[in-house]
């Protein structure tokens, strides 16, 4: 999940997000070789009357991969059932759900990669032959039984692929990443979502939002919606050209989508190391935001952005970095990219 938001914009992206996520393949905008596979897995083994594989996506917060796991339930005619690894805190709580599973059922788990060891030896037998091993009893009086699963389809999601044990990834009968968008999508996404809004909107307005929406859909939607907000106020009933730059330009989303702390990151590399290579403990450190958070909400889009590079001695500044923050007085000829 995104730490980019305080709280309470995360709660209201989580409106947003069952408001505004697609059902349907068709509603599902790009990611267009993803969605072809998918749906001769889903279709092979509809002929085959077989629940599909077991399915894991992986990519960065907010590009989709909850609604790729909803759309293929909906498309298997089954709702899908829901949790994530951080909510399997035994492995009761595991046996109690996958015992309550119907034949060819959809198990979501998200965040699969914080699933705690214990439970993941459970899900392997459970995968693999749908049964579930469980230990009944304690110490020498402890005895085991099988129980017999009925055929489900498991969707693992994760922004962490790397986390994931080996055991637990190659039980995935395919794995998927998702990408980026690129700004065309993006834009049907935006020109999709005023529409459910109900909201006109002009081109030139859709570029603007698409531009700084970071290759994002959850993004773009957020951005969309404040751009609303500030239309509202103003008494407009279309989001105009003026009032998206206007708009986007205080809540200090800059021309390509970064936001004051992706800033404050890229002014720490360049004022306080020169521009790198720094490790990541030290950049974290100087800029103020935990490690992880760098790994998985900055650096991907940065380094997207062509700002940062990833060397094996550290993080580097690019040259465009300096241009972008208008630090290029700061730029030493040594260091640079
Ligand atoms: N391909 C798409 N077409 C249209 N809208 C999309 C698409 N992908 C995502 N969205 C929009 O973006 C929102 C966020 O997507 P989703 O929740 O599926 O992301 P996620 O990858 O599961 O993120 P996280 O890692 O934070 O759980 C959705 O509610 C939907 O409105
Ligand atoms: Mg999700």
């Amino acid at each position: 999940m995104s730490s980019i938001m305080p709280e309470k914009i995360k709660k209201e992206d989580e409106v947003l997000d069952s408001a505004l996520r697609p059902t349907s393949w068709h509603e599902y905008v790009g990611q267009d070789k993803i969605k072809e596979n998918i749906r001769i897995i889903i279709t092979a083994a509809k002929q085959r009357s077989q629940s599909p594989d077991h399915l894991l996506f992986y990519g960065n917060p907010g590009l989709g991969k909850t609604t790729l796991a909803y759309i293929v339930a909906n498309e298997m005619g089954k709702t899908l059932k829901s949790t994530s690894g951080p909510a399997l805190e035994r492995a009761g709580d595991l046996a109690a759900i996958l015992t309550n599973l119907s034949e060819g059922d959809v198990l979501f788990i998200d965040e699969i990669h914080r699933i705690n060891k214990t439970i993941e030896e459970y899900i392997y037998p459970a995968m693999e032959d749908y049964k579930i091993n469980l230990v009944l009893g304690k110490g020498p009086m402890a005895r085991t039984m099988e129980l017999k699963l009925p055929k489900f389809t498991l969707i693992g999601a994760t922004t962490k692929p790397g986390m994931l044990s080996s055991p637990l990834r190659n039980r995935f009968g395919a794995t998927f990443q998702l990408n980026f968008y690129n700004k065309e999508d993006i834009k049907k996404i935006i020109e999709r979502s005023s529409n459910l809004l109900k909201i006109k909107i002009e081109p030139e307005a859709v570029e603007i939002i698409a531009t700084r929406s970071r290759f994002t859909p959850r993004v773009a939607n957020r951005l969309l919606k404040r751009v609303r907000d500030f239309a509202q106020v103003k008494g407009l009933n279309t989001i105009t050209k003026e009032i998206s730059e206007h708009a986007l330009n205080s809540l200090e989303v800059d021309m390509l989508g970064l936001e004051p702390s992706d800033r404050s990151i890229l002014r720490a590399l360049i004022e306080k190391f020169n521009g790198g290579p720094v490790g990541l403990q030290s950049l974290s450190a100087a800029a103020m935001e935990e490690e992880d958070t760098i790994l998985d909400i900055y650096e991907p889009y940065l380094m997207q952005c062509g700002l940062i590079e990833r060397t094996p001695k550290g993080r580097v500044a690019t040259s465009l970095a300096y241009e972008h923050m208008d630090l290029k007085h700061l730029k030493k000829q040594s260091n640079l990219l």
